[in-house]
């Protein structure tokens, strides 16, 4: 069994044991445990023919990996470029129940079908006999029929699924009783051009007295996480949304899943990667020589604001890594700025408390993860209203810049709050409704983190920081009673 080591390995971020990873799927809460599975390639860390990992956890902060849950073996789900690509999971009846996306090419190009699996004990799964369950409708690209949700309504399961029809991206929602039958809706929504010719991996969900979808849009250019909020109509199968917002700005978070954690909270996960540049841009990526690529971002709690507005908190799980706290308050800052205190400086958790009454810099400039000549570049233009992600110069190999407005919602105050990990960092401000999240393969020694102010004084009314522990991670031993998802791994 291989596991992949490397210094540019994540600390406390979910990552597979080796080889490549994209989108989450299947999250679920199943018999105590949480169950994370993911678009996984274990034989090299390349996007390749699809197979689905797995892993489980009882506080999603300590993982134990799992053998393979679905492998490509069936006519509708093996194809090297395809096979069994993104979806969901749901509990029913004391079992497990997988929705996924079949891809494979029979000789006249790829079509997409929608597959299903089960299990008893959340470890073996046994694929439908009646695969696929739902094929693409009259006049929709098969090419481009993909990542299913499937949830609980009432007495219905219902799904929805990516879709293309006339170059514009659409939700095709589905509906049935026993999840072995399925029927057709219609259009829960769709765009008409502004939103894209495909949406990846949609997602739908209740939350307060509102509804919400999600998706990933391609060809929108930088956007690359879009939230919907609105209203469902279960009479007429369609979702009506009234407020349209980003999940997240930054350069590496793409394809999140959601699910509902057993105290209710509704939290979300992103593939930190992206697809613009990652893989065959990048040669797949820094980290190819230490065998793995691909990680998830922070899990996040979905909140709904007063204004129908989303909020993105770090779970709370996280807290429980924090060690070696330390707290400086009461700073003026000005152009020459000053280096905070953050754990070992690499992978870290770090809020700053700003009282912009007292504050007359026209902008915030953070240089986080540096080593002198290097560093990652984050400024918050509080004049023109601007959030900046640089890092460009972060590590000699990382490009690109990603900006968003910045709301700042409380006028009075301002609140920052950074995760940093080995080869990620991420940034919330604005009462979580805005977040930025990217990778940087930056090495132990890019670890000081500064704070200025530009144009004017800074005032600071606290910078609060902690170490973060590496949460332990291990592979069973229900792997070896796996015989065909072992030898996988071995390979
Ligand atoms: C999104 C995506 C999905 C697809 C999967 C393939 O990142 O393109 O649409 O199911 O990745 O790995």
């Amino acid at each position: 069994m291989i596991m992949s080591r490397g210094n540019m390995r994540q600390r406390y971020h979910f990552m597979p044991q080796t080889g490549w990873m994209n989108d989450p799927n299947g999250l679920v809460y199943f018999k105590g445990q949480y169950h994370f599975f993911y678009q996984h390639y274990p034989h090299a860390p390349e996007w390749h023919s699809m197979h689905w990992g797995h892993a489980v956890s009882s506080d999603l902060l300590h993982w134990e990996y799992l053998p393979l849950a679905l492998m490509p073996d069936a006519w509708y789900d093996k194809d090297e470029e395809g096979s069994c690509f993104s979806g969901s999971a749901i509990v029913h009846e004391s079992r497990l129940y997988l929705m996924y996306t079949g891809s494979a090419d029979h000789g006249n190009g790829i079509v997409q079908t929608q597959c299903m699996a089960v299990s008893e004990d959340g470890v073996h799964f046994k694929k439908f006999s009646n695969n696929p369950v739902i094929t693409a409708p009259p006049g929709c690209d098969v090419t481009l029929f993909r990542d299913p949700k499937i949830w609980k309504y009432e007495e219905h399961f219902y799904v929805v699924i990516g879709a293309s029809r006339d170059n514009k991206a659409q939700a095709l929602l589905y509906r049935s009783g026993d999840l072995e039958q399925w029927e057709y809706v219609g259009v829960l929504a769709e765009s008409r051009g502004e939103l894209g010719f495909m949406w990846e991996c949609p997602d739908f969900f209740p939350l307060g007295d509102k509804y919400v979808l999600t998706f990933s849009p391609m060809g929108t250019g930088d956007r690359k996480a879009v939230y919907l909020v609105g209203d469902m109509d279960y009479a007429q199968g369609k979702f009506h949304y009234h407020n349209i917002g980003e999940i997240d700005w930054g350069m590496d978070f793409y394809a999140p899943q959601s699910f509902a954690a057993p105290d209710g909270r509704r939290l979300m996960v992103g593939w930190a990667n992206e697809w613009d540049w990652m893989p065959w841009f990048k040669d797949f990526g820094a980290t190819r020589q230490e065998g793995w690529c691909g990680s998830f971002n922070l899990i996040r709690e979905v909140r709904l604001n007063e204004d129908n507005s989303l909020s993105f908190y770090p779970a709370q799980e996280y807290q429980q890594l924090r060690h070696s706290a330390a707290v400086t308050r009461d700073l003026t800052l000005t152009q020459a700025g000053r280096e905070f205190r953050a754990g070992d400086g690499v992978a870290y958790e770090c809020r700053i408390r700003i009282d912009l009454t007292r504050t007359t810099a026209s902008a915030i400039q953070l240089k986080l993860r540096g080593n002198g000549q290097e560093y990652t570049r984050i400024v918050f233009d509080i004049r023109r209203g601007e959030m900046f992600f640089d890092r460009s110069q972060a590590d000699g190999w990382s490009r690109g810049c990603s900006r968003s407005p910045l709301i700042l919602p409380d006028k009075e105050k301002m609140e920052i709050h950074i995760f940093a990990d080995q080869s990620s960092i991420e940034v919330f401000t604005d009462g979580y409704r805005t977040a930025h999240s990217a990778n940087v393969y930056a090495d132990q020694e890019h670890n000081s983190n500064q704070i200025q102010a530009c144009d004017g004084q800074l005032y600071i009314e606290a910078i609060e920081s902690w170490a973060l522990k590496k949460p332990w991670i291990r592979r069973s031993d229900r792997l070896l009673s796996h015989r065909k998802a072992a030898c996988l791994i071995c390979a």
